[in-house]
């Protein structure tokens, strides 16, 4: 019998030193770095004619190995290169917190006019939010990276949230994974994650009540 563990870990071994492999997760990281220099940018610009950051923060991340697998698995996909460029979408992840919802749809939108930026999807859960009341706005975009040959389109995901929105999804990703709880007590958990989100959603239209002073 094989062991396992080591089986994983030389696949993982000869897939991460195979160079296509490397240099695609190159060219995603590459995409980051261009769209989070677009925020910042965007920030700064705002912060010149407004005198106040719209931006609170912007996080980066790469999808794990074992996440591209698993959702390649998920889509009953083999593990290729053209079936992760081709398939998922979320390889480069950007999260943009938001001071105001406000902010969120003139960001969205300045970012979306610069002409290097091509609008794959979006989906709006805060004009809809999700049934478990889930609130973001989620862009699917293709960006172009300059290589010293080639100029190269890459998939990106950015999700825009207001700080209560983000407060909201990270607690509710912890208490929602926790192991072990039983179906009526998840069941509970859902109706009072609802519960808190539509508190959320109220704290953010009071805040945009209380900046415009309406
Ligand atoms: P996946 O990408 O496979 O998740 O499916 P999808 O493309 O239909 O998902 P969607 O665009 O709706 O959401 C993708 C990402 O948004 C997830 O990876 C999470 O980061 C976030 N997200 C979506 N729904 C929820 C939710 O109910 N709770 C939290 N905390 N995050 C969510
Ligand atoms: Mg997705």
């Amino acid at each position: 019998m094989p062991n396992i563990k080591l089986v994983d870990a030389f696949t993982d071994f000869v897939e991460e030193s195979t160079l296509p492999y490397r240099q695609m997760m190159t060219y995603y990281n590459c995409a980051l770095m261009e769209v989070e220099t677009k925020f910042k940018v965007l920030n700064e610009q705002f912060s010149l004619f407004y005198d106040r950051n719209p931006i609170e923060s912007i996080h980066t991340r790469i999808k794990s190995q074992s996440s591209i697998l698993k959702k390649l698995q998920k889509k009953n996909l083999a593990l290729t290169i053209p079936n992760i460029e081709n398939n998922l979408f979320d390889i480069a992840g950007v999260r943009v917190v938001c001071s105001f919802t406000e902010d969120i749809y003139s960001l969205a939108n300045s970012f979306l006019n610069q002409d290097d930026v091509r609008l794959i999807e979006k989906k709006d859960y805060i004009q809809n939010p999700k049934e478990n009341g889930y609130r973001s706005l989620h862009l699917i975009v293709e960006i172009p990276i300059f290589l010293s040959d080639e100029k190269k389109w890459v998939k990106v995901e950015v999700q825009f949230r207001t700080i209560a929105m983000d407060f909201w999804a990270s607690l509710e990703h912890k208490i929602r994974y926790k192991k072990n709880l039983s179906k009526e007590r998840l069941n509970e958990i859902d109706k009072e994650l609802l519960e808190c989100a539509k508190i959320c959603k109220t704290l953010d239209e009071k805040m945009e009540e209380i900046k415009t002073g309406n």
